[in-house]
């Protein structure tokens, strides 16, 4: 034993690099390689359950995976009918259809959505019960059937996450089940999917695809104890997602707004797919912190798309984070595009926030609350609630308490973009 481990009875080391990274075990990413699903799930079984919603459903690309599916000799079964904010009802009509039927796989065909309902049901397939025994951290009990994921938005990252998120109507709000069991076997990411994003659905999903990988590059820095991997899903800001968080920006940066401008640009939509499969990966490990928080809120008063209320809220964030986010914010600067050299650290970071609203305004998000649909008599009970999001909370790098929510909120309401 080292007179190192000897000095450190727990494990705790100060200094040099540390992180955790849990991963799919196979990733595949390239244009045309939706039609590498039919023999990586023929690795895992013959029959195969593909989770999508109706347009998606109906789509030549869905009817193409199946045809190539069925061509090398497997069973498909689809379930068509996932609707958007995955509402738990739904999850438990889907599983209860299936009563009897023997399934070895689970692909997640669409957005977010169909890639969590991908993950429940097979967590629900396998261990039996109702979404809500699996709600929090760890809950999930063992290995669940492999899912493939197959994403057609790039924007959640869930093809790469340990995270599916519902909607508990019982209960009136979203509810995360996060657990190493549930990150899909096999992330499939294909560009050409993204090609049939409008503008607005590019604009919403890249927004929370930009926001996963600042707030991870942003998030709270923890002791690396030897508890953190098994006692934490995020672990906050760490050295191995760290390089995923910056090549992401870096992609954003370079390729968001000719996505949105230019949907079949393959360059574009390429660096947009790899960058949420990034998002994903930092948001899974590091995690976010307070425009997720008081996004969940936001979204359930004014139905508004998650990634459109995140990348308004970024900005705010940012500020309100300022002081001990500099030395990031100055990297941001680079990654965006800035030239920093010669600049003192505050000027430096001060250019990595101007980078960060300069990406927001160009994909046309609403700048304010009050522009969201948000009253003013609505801040408290806002701020309020964003602290429910307890783990969210804890993972911004400045403790948050009520009177800081507010401070928050208040400036994205007002517009105020002074930099404290
Ligand atoms: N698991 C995670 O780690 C994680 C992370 C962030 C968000 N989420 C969840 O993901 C969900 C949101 O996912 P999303 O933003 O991808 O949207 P979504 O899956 O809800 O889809 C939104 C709409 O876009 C359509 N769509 C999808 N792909 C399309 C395409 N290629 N062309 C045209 N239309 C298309 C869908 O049919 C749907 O109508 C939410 O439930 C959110 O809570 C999960």
């Amino acid at each position: 034993m080292s007179s190192m481990s000897c000095s450190h009875p727990e494990g705790v080391r100060s200094g040099g690099p540390s992180g955790v990274l849990r991963l799919p075990r196979t990733v595949v990413v390239g244009a045309g390689q939706r039609f590498a699903v039919a023999s990586l799930a023929a690795g895992l079984g013959r029959r195969v359950l593909i989770c999508t919603d109706p347009r998606l459903a109906a789509s030549e690309d869905l009817r193409s995976l199946v045809e190539s599916l069925e061509s090398a000799g497997l069973a498909v079964r689809v379930f068509g009918e996932t609707q958007a904010e995955l509402p738990v009802p739904g999850i438990v009509a889907c599983v209860d259809g299936l009563r009897g039927e023997d399934i070895d796989v689970v692909v997640g065909f669409g957005g977010g959505s169909c890639m969590d309902m991908a993950k429940v049901v097979s967590i629900l397939l396998t261990h039996g019960g109702r979404p809500s025994d699996y709600y929090g951290e760890f809950a999930v009990p063992g290995p669940t059937l492999p899912v493939i994921a197959l994403p057609t938005t790039a924007g959640t990252g869930s093809e790469a996450t340990a995270i599916a998120v519902v909607s508990d109507p019982e209960l009136g709000m979203k509810m995360g089940i996060s657990s190493p069991h549930i990150i899909p076997e096999i992330a499939v990411c294909d560009p050409e999917l993204t090609y049939t994003c409008p503008p607005s659905l590019t604009a919403a999903t890249g927004a929370d695809t930009f926001v996963h990988l600042v707030e991870s590059f942003t998030a709270i820095t923890r002791e690396p104890t030897s508890a953190l991997a098994s006692e934490r899903i995020l672990i906050g800001k760490n050295t191995l997602t760290d390089s995923f968080a910056l090549d992401g920006i870096r992609r954003v940066g370079r390729s968001l707004v000719t996505a949105y401008k230019d949907p079949e640009n393959a360059e574009a939509r390429g660096d947009m797919m790899l960058a949420a499969l990034y998002g994903g990966v930092a948001l899974s490990n590091a995690g976010t912190a307070a425009a997720h928080a008081i996004q969940y809120p936001v979204g359930a008063l004014t139905h508004t798309p998650h990634g459109v209320g995140v990348g308004l809220l970024l900005p705010y964030v940012v500020r309100h984070n300022f002081d001990v986010v500099r030395p990031q914010l100055a990297t941001i600067a680079e990654a965006l595009g800035r030239d920093v050299r010669g600049l003192d650290e505050r000027s430096a970071a001060v250019a990595g926030v101007d980078a960060i609203d300069e990406v927001i305004a160009a994909i046309e998000l609403p700048p304010t609350l009050e522009a969201l649909g948000v009253r003013e008599q609505d801040l408290p009970e806002i701020a309020r609630l964003s602290l429910n999001s307890k783990r969210l909370v804890d993972n911004n790098p400045v403790p948050l308490d009520v009177e800081a929510v507010t401070s928050i909120v208040e400036a994205a309401f007002a517009g105020d973009r002074t930099i404290r």
